[in-house]
């Protein structure tokens, strides 16, 4: 019986794969979009990087005062650490639809996963 056995091995090897993530201590809660993500490790150059240019840095960036946390230098060199350091800021900025202003939705669930893994990954900057 091809099927049974197979469902079977299912039964045994799901919860065995269910339970070694869960063994980990601090992992955060997965989702299957975050686990796609986490298979390949983002690349802060990348993935990270030309997202927040394209996206961001027009307004968060040291030449213009009006916005607060400077991503980028006025010559769009990315401010890596202070980055790095409010990754869950702007996480949470983006996914609120605050920011970009008067863009909500213009960053993808797939993106906004990207960047949470890459915060999960503790920020590497490669
Ligand atoms: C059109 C200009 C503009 C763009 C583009 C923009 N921002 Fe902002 N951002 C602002 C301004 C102005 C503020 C301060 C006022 C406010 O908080 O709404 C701000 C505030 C923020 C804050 C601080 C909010 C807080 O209290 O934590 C974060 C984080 C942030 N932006 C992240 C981003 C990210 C990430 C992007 C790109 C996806 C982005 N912003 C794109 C203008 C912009």
């Amino acid at each position: 019986m091809p099927f049974k056995s197979y469902a079977l091995s299912a039964l045994v090897v799901l919860p065995a794969i269910l339970a070694g993530c869960g063994a980990q201590p601090g992992m955060r809660q997965v989702t299957s979009n975050t686990l796609r993500a986490r298979q390949a490790a983002p690349s802060f150059q990348k993935d990270v990087l030309p997202l927040l240019k394209n996206n961001c840095a027009s307004c968060h960036n040291a030449g213009r005062l009006f916005a607060p946390l400077p991503m980028f230098e006025k010559d769009g060199t990315p401010r890596t650490e202070a980055i790095s350091g409010n990754i869950d800021r702007i996480v949470t900025a983006i996914e609120s639809g605050r920011m970009p202003p008067r863009k909500p939705g213009s960053i993808s669930p797939d993106q906004i996963a990207m960047l949470k893994a890459w915060a999960a990954a503790g920020t590497p900057v490669d």
